[in-house]
């Protein structure tokens, strides 16, 4: 069945706050005296920030630590996070997305995004790009994050697009795993991209065009 919407992922496939996330998280692991490399962020990509937490606190061998002082390290990890946020502008969005989501749109498809964050508003407006999306579903509408896959359902409810017609494009495993589960199609970039679980793997965002319109026929 033809695809009519496509759900797109934020932190790491619209704009490169996956960075952000990870010297956030490098300086609380640092502070805290835990080790921490680019090969476990990758298992924070789509996660929440309490899972990531969670996966960051495998290498800590310290006195156990209570809700109250996980819940001031995330607090910590995110005030950090916002640092970063807070400087970006719509420099920080590629040509290359905007010129494909306009494509995209002009085509007739429409466009939502489906982030586990809870900054994701916050990251839209800054980088101007909140009115490009017909939908938003982000974390802090959803109960469970991603590999769970509310927040793609959630997505597509917005949009009135029964699964089958959607495509999400995600750059997390545990994204990837999420548009499954909520019966869409998939498209992999970047770091998902590597493992070929998706039923596309893109070299570079624009190749959502090759997909997408160059065998569909919208008029
Ligand atoms: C996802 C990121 O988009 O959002 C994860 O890939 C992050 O790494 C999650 O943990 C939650 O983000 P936030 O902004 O609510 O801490
Ligand atoms: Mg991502």
């Amino acid at each position: 069945m033809e695809v009519e919407a496509v759900i797109f992922d934020l932190d790491g496939v619209l704009v490169h706050t996956d960075r952000f996330h990870y010297l956030a998280w490098a300086e609380l692991a640092d502070e805290k005296g835990i080790y921490f490399d680019e090969n476990i962020n990758q298992r924070l990509r789509g996660v929440s920030r309490e899972q990531s937490l969670e996966i960051i606190l495998e290498r800590y061998d310290g006195p156990e630590l209570s809700p109250e002082e996980k819940k001031e390290m995330t607090d910590k990890k995110n005030a950090t996070y916002r640092k970063f946020l807070e400087r970006m502008t719509s420099d920080d969005v590629s040509q290359e997305v905007r010129d494909t989501l306009q494509k995209l749109k002009a085509s007739g498809l429409k466009l939502a995004v489906g982030s586990s964050s809870k900054n994701t508003k916050f990251i839209l407006e800054k980088t101007g790009l909140a009115d490009e999306f017909d939908a938003v579903s982000d974390g802090t509408m959803i109960k469970r994050t991603k590999p769970d896959p509310e927040v793609f359902r959630l997505a597509g409810n917005l949009l009135g697009m029964k699964p089958e017609k959607c495509l999400v494009v995600e750059d997390a495993v545990a994204g990837i795993e999420a548009g499954k589960a909520a019966g869409m199609k998939t498209a992999a970039y970047g770091e998902a991209a590597t493992g070929h679980i998706a039923d596309y793997d893109l070299e570079h965002f624009s190749d959502l065009l090759k997909i997408l319109i160059n065998h569909a026929d919208r008029g």
